[in-house]
């Protein structure tokens, strides 16, 4: 069996593809960012980042949250009273922006990221809609595994990706840490043994094996490597079933300090 991510690739609805597991990159926010959603910053922010990154074009372009906030640079613009400034989102605007930078050349693949069904069927119904989203980015793991959002978006062919697919870092400043550390968890770590496995990658071999893809992050070399060694093992149907019950329907990424934003994309229940 392969230990290449190379040769790990699922198909996407326009014709392009994408592979199963990519290195997670979060540490601050670039342009596209939510202060970006006007129709008219699209091209040129893209623009700006194609340059930064020395590229003609992206494979995956995706509007990273539903949520806009006031259009500029600061990128969590806030009053003097400390209140976030938000911006009125109209996603279906964006959305089209998007699809021009498609048609451009600019663009691969056109995905989204924290969108729930709401939102996902305000694109998808859009009148004239060119392109579908390809993708859905969302926090996916053993302890919120997204059945229901799972199940829409494959009937839609939406490729979920999962972002903290291990279950974050734990940082209390963002993360809720109410749910315990994933990766201490027995069973992901009884069936690591018995692959001669870690924790870690038990967990990251139940989502690809089940179609999402896996988003990992480290800044440590070792565990780069490690979690890119996930094709050499598969976990049977009963493995896979007892860790979809280890499901806690608890985000360890709330966004909280957005409730209030018409487009919070998490009140609903998917
Ligand atoms: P580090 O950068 O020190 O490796 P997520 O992708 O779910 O947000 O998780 C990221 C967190 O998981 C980071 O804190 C990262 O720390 C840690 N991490 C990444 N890979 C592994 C691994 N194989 N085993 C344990 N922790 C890991």
């Amino acid at each position: 069996m392969y230990l290449s991510a190379a040769y790990h690739r699922i198909p996407l609805s326009d014709g392009n593809s994408i592979p199963i597991i990519g290195l997670g990159t979060y540490s601050e926010p670039r342009l596209l960012w939510a202060t970006h959603h006007d129709p008219q910053m699209v091209r040129p922010t893209l623009e700006r980042t194609l340059r930064d990154l020395q590229l003609d074009y992206v494979d995956l372009y995706i509007i990273e949250i539903p949520m806009a906030f006031k259009p500029g640079d600061e990128f969590y613009p806030k009053d003097e009273n400390g209140k976030w400034l938000y911006h009125k989102s109209n996603l279906c605007a964006t959305w089209e922006a998007l699809e021009a930078c498609k048609d451009a050349g600019l663009v691969k693949s056109l995905g989204v990221s924290n969108f729930n069904r709401r939102q996902l069927e305000l694109i998808l119904n859009k009148p004239g809609l060119k392109h579908k989203p390809v993708s859905n980015q969302v926090e996916c793991h053993p302890y919120f595994t997204q059945p229901k959002l799972l199940k829409f978006c494959q009937q839609h062919d939406i490729v979920i990706i999962a972002y903290s697919p291990l279950g974050t870092s734990r940082n209390p400043s963002w993360v809720n840490v109410s749910s315990p550390p994933l990766l201490k968890d027995a069973l992901l770590n009884s069936l690591g043994k018995k692959y001669n496995k870690t924790a870690a990658q038990v967990v990251l071999r139940f989502n690809i094996q089940r179609g999402v893809v896996v988003i990992p992050k480290s800044f440590n070399p070792e565990r780069i490597k490690e979690n890119f060694q996930i094709f050499d093992f598969s976990l049977t149907e009963e493995e896979m079933k007892d860790i979809e019950d280890l499901n806690k329907n608890v985000r360890f990424v709330e966004m909280l300090m957005w409730c209030d934003h018409p487009e919070y994309p998490f009140h609903d229940e998917y």
